[in-house]
């Protein structure tokens, strides 16, 4: 038998309730064929309010130790904003060089949607997770005067975009062989060049790749309607965030969106969690859906090569998400806790 080292960070809000779905469907799908060795780090919120601390470097060095890392969200209205995203969910996402956020999206039939003809959704965002307007390059001066500054500087290498743009291209070879890149290269004319010089570059590489472009602003008007043109989206930061909570919305839900902070080196472990965050607005009652969590974990499980217990997660949410359609057209919907959820999953597994 093999064995798994894994880092849980359950996090604030809704993060512990929908982690502990997402870890019974990794024991089931696992079958005792792998033991996981687990290891619960107490970050986010609490942990602040009680030691002032956000992520201890000896803490960091631990959960390094790991094969990967699963989190539920972290944030939380009782402190400042941006304490805890910056200096924990950004600190380990650059610090382990994530620089693929791996962001699909996939519409099960039936399941309801705002869209009224969704059509055939499915797409990957790859959005790039280490720099862009995420880089903490700015300051403001002045500041609560009249005359403050503020800025933020995005900043866009040619190896961070390159590696990015490379890892899409290739996963497009193993989809539909359809790229788009999303930026805003008539306004952002110099990290939209960089990234559109890029794609043209590495795109002659990729005869076989049908490559496209989008501003953002327009990309948002086709999410919503014409979804199914895209197979894999590649693009900055920020509009990769913008962009794949809209791609939760017309799929069916937040509550449905999977994701992986993917250092494809292998130097330092991934990271998977939720596409969306702590959402204090139902914290603490049972109303979160765990399966973006359970389809975070079934991306972690493939990303280890653990692939069958993978499809035993993948194939589960499937039925759920059959289960889900059916109730819907029987006109009486499903309404369940997250932990009846992750129990229904579970009994698939
Ligand atoms: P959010 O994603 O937490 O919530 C947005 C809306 O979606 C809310 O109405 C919420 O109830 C709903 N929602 C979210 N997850 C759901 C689920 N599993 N099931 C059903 N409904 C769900 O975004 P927000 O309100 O903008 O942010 C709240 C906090 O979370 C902030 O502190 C923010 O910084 C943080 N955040 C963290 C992460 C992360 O840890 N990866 C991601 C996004 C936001
Ligand atoms: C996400 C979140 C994070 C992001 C925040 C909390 C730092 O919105 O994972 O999408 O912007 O990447
Ligand atoms: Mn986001």
């Amino acid at each position: 038998t093999h064995n798994m080292k894994l880092a849980v960070i359950p996090g604030d809000g809704i993060g512990p309730e929908v982690v502990a779905e997402g870890l019974k469907a990794l024991h089931a799908a696992l079958r005792g064929d792998v033991t996981v060795d687990e290891t619960h780090f107490d970050l986010g919120a609490a942990r602040w309010h009680r030691t002032g601390e956000v992520l201890p470097e000896s803490e960091l060095e631990q959960i390094k130790e790991h094969d990967a890392i699963l989190l539920g969200a972290v944030g939380d209205p009782s402190l400042p904003s941006g304490i805890l995203e910056r200096g924990l969910l950004l600190k380990l996402r650059f610090d382990l060089d994530h620089y693929v956020n791996l962001r699909p999206s996939k519409y099960y039939r039936g399941v309801p949607t705002p869209l009224a003809d969704p059509g055939d959704i499915d797409f990957v965002v790859v959005r790039e997770g280490t720099e862009g307007l995420y880089a903490g390059n700015g300051g403001a001066v002045r500041v609560d005067t009249p005359h403050e500054i503020a800025t933020e500087v995005s900043v866009n290498t040619a190896y961070g975009v390159e590696r990015v743009v490379r890892y899409a291209f290739d996963l497009a070879m193993r989809r539909d062989q359809r790229l788009t890149l999303v930026h805003k290269h008539n306004v952002l004319v110099n990290a939209g060049h960089l990234w559109r010089r890029t794609v043209d570059r590495v795109g002659a590489e990729y005869p076989d790749v049908t490559v496209d472009y989008l501003h953002v602003d327009a990309a948002t008007i086709f999410l919503v309607t014409d979804p199914a043109r895209f197979d894999v989206i590649v693009t900055d930061n920020l509009f990769g965030d913008i962009l794949t909570d809209e791609a939760g919305a017309i799929t069916g839900g937040i509550g449905l969106a999977a994701s992986g902070n993917i250092n494809p080196t292998g130097a330092f472990p991934s990271m998977f969690e939720p596409v969306h965050g702590s959402a204090p607005d139902i914290a603490g009652q049972q109303k979160a859906d765990p399966i973006a969590t359970i389809s975070s974990v079934a991306l972690m499980l493939r990303h280890l090569g653990y692939d069958e217990a993978a499809a035993r997660i993948e194939s589960a949410v499937d039925g759920d998400m059959e289960a889900r359609a059916d109730a819907v057209e029987a006109g009486a919907p499903l309404v369940r806790s997250t932990s009846e959820i992750g129990d229904a999953v579970v009994a698939r597994i």
